[in-house]
């Protein structure tokens, strides 16, 4: 099944003096979802925002908010994030006790899950789960922050998911975040990618540009 490709930027490289606008911006330029970073400063070395920024963000945007958490421990803090508005949960396998049942409080609202991969898991880690997730994210950095550099090393572990995908006829998303631009997107879309998050590449340049940002990434095609 051919999926419509997705543009989620990540608003970790957006203006935070004025994040609701940037978010009002940013999705009528054309954003698909809208990527919240959140990050703890102990699984990944930066600190972000928490779940009561993204409930007063909410109003900013109708578009889907894809909730990244880089967070350790992620089960006391799912609720407040669903709470908060999120409408997809990503979390690291290895920052829980138990995938099953944090999969399970996600589903039990309604909401979609991802599994993420940071570049050192292997594939198979997840794998395991794939009949009862939405998404997986493929992270092309180590998490943490926004402008590093694509590693083109990953693009092998997209494409192996993506067989495993179809040759199991799941419906299931794949993300790719980290260092994502015009010059690679082509790349990782051919290797099996249907949604690109981009914090730089779609910020860069102010919100003149946005919409240009956004379409020469779908472009690249
Ligand atoms: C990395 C974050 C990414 C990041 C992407 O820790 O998970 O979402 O903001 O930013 P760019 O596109 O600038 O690499
Ligand atoms: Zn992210």
């Amino acid at each position: 099944m051919k999926k419509k490709i997705k543009i989620a930027p990540s608003i970790l490289a957006s203006n935070f003096s004025s994040l609701g606008e940037e978010i009002t911006n940013i999705s009528k330029a054309g954003a698909d979802y809208i990527h919240f970073d959140i990050m703890d400063g102990h699984f990944v070395p930066n600190l972000t925002f928490g779940p009561d920024t993204v409930k007063y963000l909410r109003k900013y945007s109708k578009k889907t908010f894809d909730v990244h958490l880089m967070i350790k421990p992620v089960d006391k803090f799912l609720i407040p994030f669903i709470k908060a508005g999120a409408d997809i949960i990503s979390f690291h396998p290895e920052t829980v006790k138990n995938v099953d049942k944090t999969i399970k409080v996600i589903k039990s609202y309604k909401k979609k899950v991802g599994l993420v991969l940071n570049p050192n898991i292997k594939e198979n880690k997840i794998f395991p789960y794939l009949n009862k997730i939405d998404l997986i994210l493929v992270m092309s950095v180590y998490p943490g922050f926004g402008g590093q550099k694509f590693m083109k090393s990953q693009l092998k572990k997209i494409e192996k998911i993506n067989e495993k995908i179809k040759k199991e006829k799941l419906n299931i998303d794949i993300e790719v975040d980290g260092g994502v631009n015009i010059s690679n997107a082509k790349k990782i879309m051919q290797a099996g990618a249907n949604i690109l998050v981009a914090g730089t590449a779609c910020f860069k340049g102010g919100k003149k540009f946005y919409k240009k940002n956004i379409l020469n990434l779908k472009k690249s095609k």
